[in-house]
């Protein structure tokens, strides 16, 4: 016990070296500062793809577009916004730092969660670590004098002065990749292209993604400015994206692919059921048609299947809702969320088990045998989605 947790100690003394090191090559390009803080760490970018410090990495897009991260990584909205217990700021600092030191080197967060205090936890725990670990971020959602409006706002200007304020949030002075979080249908999507491209020249952005947009959408942004990673809804109970182009264009154009709800918000975890309370003020999920007493009564069949699925290898329904996203390419990085050290570590023991590809078949067609009640966002969410 107190070997290992010296070990976590000396490593993240390490990380802090690592990032002061790259912060103090302020001369050098962005993208420099990270492989020079990836090579003190590791000793060459190489061996960094196989193992990283201690997970397997992967890469997200492909040329100047290529974004390498750890093949899984951190949802931190959940720890200040829509998932009901958010534990005090201390305790979420500390599972930060304890993901990290697990080799996790992807975070995600947006502005419009909290808003703003998300993105300021973020800063808080990682701050001191950018070079080394990747908070990415997202634009779009308006916020006014620190409140969600409901509005879309990604017009040029308003780009820019997000990204100067989610660098000062961050505390740092590059955002490793900034995805425009919906469609804004009063901006050309060759517009928001060309800022990002204009905020890349000027060093403020290192990539970027969009969430939510639809294959045509993809295809335009992407003849502007490369795009690193398309975020979207993807889990075993909700595979769009798989049908509808989103992946097809993913594949062809070589843009990687970040599947966020990775558990269905939590679902597919297994602990949550009919009985469940969420926090009437502070968790979307009482919004959500799939999350009703009588959706989660009927869908946690699909759960049941996964828990006996996974019994006999010695799985949980977790990991097999992670390992099954993981498995279907190499270009796939989940982002799951959690405020409990022990879902972290058994969230990233997906990455160990390995299924054949007749096993990942039996288990898809036994949870689509089931039909899932409840659609995944209501009336006005679904608006905001292409
Ligand atoms: N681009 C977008 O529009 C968009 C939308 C939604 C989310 N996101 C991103 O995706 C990330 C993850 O999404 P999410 O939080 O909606 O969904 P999720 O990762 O599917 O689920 C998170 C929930 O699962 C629980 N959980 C985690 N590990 C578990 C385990 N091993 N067993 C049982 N329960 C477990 C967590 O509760 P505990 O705290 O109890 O572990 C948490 O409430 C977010 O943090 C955010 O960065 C993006």
């Amino acid at each position: 016990m107190e070997d290992s947790s010296k070990k976590h100690l000396s490593r993240r003394g390490f990380l802090k070296y690592a990032a002061t090191v790259g912060t103090a090559l302020a001369v050098t390009p962005a993208w420099d500062k990270l492989q020079a803080a990836n090579q003190a760490v590791s000793g060459s970018s190489a061996s960094v793809k196989e193992r990283g410090n201690g997970l397997p990495h992967r890469i997200l897009g492909t040329g100047k577009a290529a974004f390498e991260v750890s093949a899984l990584g951190f949802g931190v909205m959940g720890m200040t916004y829509n998932r009901s217990q958010h534990p005090d700021k201390k305790q979420c600092i500390r599972l930060l730092h304890e993901a990290m030191d697990r080799g996790v080197t992807l975070f995600d967060t947006a502005i419009i969660y909290g808003p703003l205090n998300n993105e300021e936890l973020a800063g808080e725990a990682l701050g001191e670590f950018r070079g080394k670990v990747n908070v990415t971020t997202k634009f779009g959602h308006e916020v006014i004098d620190g409140r969600a409006t409901g509005r879309q706002d990604s017009h040029p200007a308003t780009i820019r002065r997000y990204c100067e304020e989610s660098l000062k949030r961050l505390r740092t002075d590059v955002i490793p990749m900034f995805y425009q979080h919906r469609f804004d249908s009063h901006t050309p999507v060759e517009d928001v292209a060309g800022t990002i491209q204009d905020l890349m020249k000027e060093g403020k952005v290192l990539h970027w993604g969009m969430c939510e947009v639809n294959a045509d959408t993809i295809r335009k942004a992407h003849a502007v400015c490369p795009l690193t990673a398309i975020q979207s809804e993807y889990h075993l109970m909700h595979r769009d994206v798989e049908t509808n182009g989103v992946l097809d264009v993913c594949r062809e154009l070589g843009i990687g692919f970040v599947p966020y709800s990775p558990m269905n918000r939590g679902f597919l975890g297994g602990d949550l059921n009919e009985y469940t309370q969420f926090d009437p003020d502070n968790d979307n999920r009482n919004t959500l048609p799939r999350f009703t007493p009588e959706a989660m009564r009927a869908n946690y069949r699909i759960v049941n299947v996964l828990q006996r699925f996974g019994r006999e290898r010695g799985m949980t329904s977790a990991q097999l809702a992670l390992g099954w996203l993981l498995q279907k390419a190499s270009w796939i990085v989940p982002i799951p969320g959690t405020t409990k050290l022990s879902h972290l570590e058994e969230n990233l023991r997906a990455l160990d088990f390995s299924l054949t590809s007749e096993e990942w078949t039996e288990l898809e067609h036994l949870v689509s045998a089931i039909p899932v009640m409840g659609s995944r966002y209501n009336a006005e969410q679904q608006r905001q989605v292409q």
